[in-house]
């Protein structure tokens, strides 16, 4: 079998969008939707510089650093000027010795985020079968305009591909349309697309034109079906990117549930493509997971919570209404409901988090706890220490961040604030209402307070007074 190549589209604006950002650019599933493509590409060849040309033009830069960490090759168009010119535009990557006569093109638009591997590999054993020089990814839709269509003759081979805006009104009657995925053979694909003219309503060179050449000289042209029609839908317009949006959710929940993830309400969770949840795990209504997050097992992620871009190891119980990114979560730790965790969080096992706290950049150790109403930044806090509720860390001075550091065991009382940089020792007590401005000892005890001062009657007399000037 000839090796496999892959052309990617990726060059237009996406005008239809009516979008600063370029239509492949766009999230679906929490991914720019042109990286479906690129994956694609590189589980049909295993990846390579050689393999996969990705041709980029609109925003060239930007999506360039979305695929820089992938193993393929990227073209510039210049000028857009249709499919057709954009494929030829990557032939620069196959030309060592005219290697792209020898190679099999499977060409995908950036913008069809739903087209599996398994479709695209019954495509391929397809073409195979019916020896066919092109194959045409094809479906049948309720609502095909905007489409290609694919025109047939009597015997039902395929004639031409129509575009929509150069469809005649019986044309645009067919429901069959193009998906804008083609499997083609390389010594056909390169001489067909000089051959074709950008005589249509748009004067570009569509890549569907092949279609014709093919045609013409007599070669096989094939269409296979695909399995289900969402894998069609390419994404033109903000009504077709909320489809599909809509679509990539429900199959990353379907996923999940298949390995074994529970979701009470699945059509209100969304998580996005990337996130790995362990078994056992169990989602409630109304949740956000995103980014790259992993999740062990046996978590629970209550209500109205987000989690993005967090390490949560199993047995992490999140209730309600949390906030939290960029966070570490180790083994049976609970945080919530209310709690914001920012980005270098890092909470050891069995240490909890409750209402009202924020945390940034700072670790609390085994089994600490920080129920209450607190702020704890740029801090480094030990096993076991217990944090009064309304605790700050005073780590800002307008100017710097500052550390605060709190040994093992210690017991701080309620509302203390740590004026950082400062240290407490192993052990310590902090009395409560203290503000702590000096390192404190090993086992000390700390009233940073003011003294409580008591004046018998004072009220009682004050009551008295008022009472008789009152109008
Ligand atoms: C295209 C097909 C249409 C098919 C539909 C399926 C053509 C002419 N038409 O139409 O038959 O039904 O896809 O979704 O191919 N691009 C470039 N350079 C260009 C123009 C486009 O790289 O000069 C890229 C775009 O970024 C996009 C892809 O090619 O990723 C398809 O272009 P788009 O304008 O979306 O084509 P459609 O009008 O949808
Ligand atoms: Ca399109």
């Amino acid at each position: 079998m000839k090796r496999l190549a892959v052309i990617i589209l990726a060059a237009g604006q996406g005008t239809r969008m009516r979008s600063k950002l370029a239509k492949v650019l766009h999230p679906v599933g929490g991914r720019p939707m042109v990286l479906y493509a690129v994956e694609l590409a590189q589980a049909l060849t295993k990846g390579g510089k050689g393999n996969v040309a990705v041709v980029t033009g609109h925003q060239a830069e930007k999506l360039k650093e979305v695929i820089a960490g992938y193993d393929v090759a990227s073209v510039v168009q210049t000028r857009r000027l249709g499919t057709g010119h954009a494929v030829v535009q990557a032939q620069s990557v196959f030309q060592n010795g005219d290697e792209w006569r020898k190679r099999r093109f499977v060409i995908l638009s950036g913008d069809t985020p739903l087209l599996t591997e398994a479709t695209l590999r019954d495509m391929l054993a397809y073409h195979d079968r019916e020896r066919a020089t092109v194959t045409v990814l094809t479906a049948h839709l309720d609502r095909p305009a905007g489409y290609g269509r694919i025109v047939r003759g009597r015997e039902g081979f395929i004639w031409r591909i129509i575009e929509d805006r150069d469809a005649t009104p019986s044309e645009r009657r067919i429901s069959e349309i193009n998906a804008g995925s083609y499997i083609v053979e390389g010594d056909f694909l390169f001489p067909a697309l000089s051959q074709v003219k950008p005589s249509n309503a748009q004067k570009e060179y569509y890549l569907p034109g092949i279609v014709s050449v093919a045609v013409g000289q007599g070669k096989r042209v094939a269409a296979y079906p695909a399995p289900d029609r969402v894998e069609a839908l390419g994404i033109n317009t903000r009504q077709e990117l909320a489809e599909a949006e809509r679509l990539m959710r429900a199959r990353i929940r379907a996923r999940l549930m298949a390995e074994g993830v529970t979701f009470l309400a699945p059509e209100t969770s969304f998580v996005d493509a990337e996130v790995r949840i362990g078994r056992d795990s169990v989602i409630h209504p109304h949740t956000t997971i995103e980014g790259w997050t992993r999740i062990g097992e046996d978590c629970v992620i209550r209500s109205h919570s987000r989690i993005a871009e967090s390490v949560l190891s199993d047995q992490v119980t999140i209730l309600d209404a949390c906030v939290i990114e960029g966070a570490r979560l180790e083994e049976g730790t609970v945080i919530g409901p209310f709690a914001r965790l920012r980005p270098g969080t890092v909470i050891r096992r069995a240490a909890k988090v409750g209402n009202f706290v924020e945390i940034k950049k700072t670790e609390l150790g085994i089994g600490a706890k920080a129920n209450h109403l607190s702020y704890l930044g740029d801090a480094q806090i030990g096993k076991r220490v217990n944090v009064g509720a309304g605790t700050i860390t005073c780590n800002y001075d307008g100017v710097n961040k500052y550390q605060t550091v709190i040994a093992d065991d210690v017991f701080i009382g309620s509302d203390v604030s740590f004026v950082a940089p400062v240290k407490v020792g192993k052990g310590a007590v902090i009395g409560a209402g203290s503000v702590v401005t000096e390192d404190v000892p090993a086992d000390a005890l700390v009233l940073g307070r003011s003294r409580q001062v008591i004046k018998p009657e004072w009220a009682k007399e004050r009551r008295e007074k008022m009472g008789k000037i009152k109008h």
